[in-house]
């Protein structure tokens, strides 16, 4: 009875949202280790098939965006992160929703190595990598940023 209450509350706060014109929000991780920055490659759909992007994913409702990230990123690679500032813009994807990057670190205490879990592959890029790699379009336009970051 509980969850139904709360599921109602959670979908009319999400309508409310939409009439504001808010736009829902998608987290990514820019997590860097020794210069380099961790990128996953997509296995779905097949129209991003093979193509890389930042861990994260959507925001859910209830949860603050540091908090979804962190979740992302130990659905997703199997790791604990400390999120730190935004990095670059946030940047417009379909529909109503908008990608913001953090900054990331593994945390320390974990010491366990980020893992596809839901992706085809991971890769720790270099600087130099970045403008060559084959991104989805939103993690794209946020290459110049990711390279100041690693610099
Ligand atoms: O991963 P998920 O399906 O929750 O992501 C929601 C949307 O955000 C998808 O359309 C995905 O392509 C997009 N996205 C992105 N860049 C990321 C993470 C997600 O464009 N780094």
């Amino acid at each position: 009875m509980a969850l139904r209450v709360l599921q109602k509350r959670s979908a009319l706060l999400a309508e409310r949202s939409r009439e504001l014109g808010e736009a829902r929000l998608v987290v990514g991780a820019a997590i860097v280790r020794s210069g380099r920055l961790l990128a996953q490659q997509r296995s779905y759909p097949e129209s991003h098939a093979g193509q890389w992007e930042l861990p994260g994913g959507r925001v859910e409702d209830g949860e603050k965006p540091e908090e979804a990230l962190v979740r992302e990123c130990v659905e997703e690679l199997g790791v604990s992160v400390v999120v730190g500032e935004q990095v670059g813009p946030d940047v417009p994807l379909r529909k109503d929703m908008v990608l913001r990057i953090f900054a990331a670190e593994l945390a320390e205490l974990d010491g366990d190595e980020p893992e596809a879990l839901e992706h085809n592959a991971v890769r720790w890029l270099t600087a130099a990598e970045l403008p060559v790699t084959d991104w989805l379009p939103a993690d794209r336009v946020l290459v110049p940023a990711l390279q100041e970051l690693l610099n």
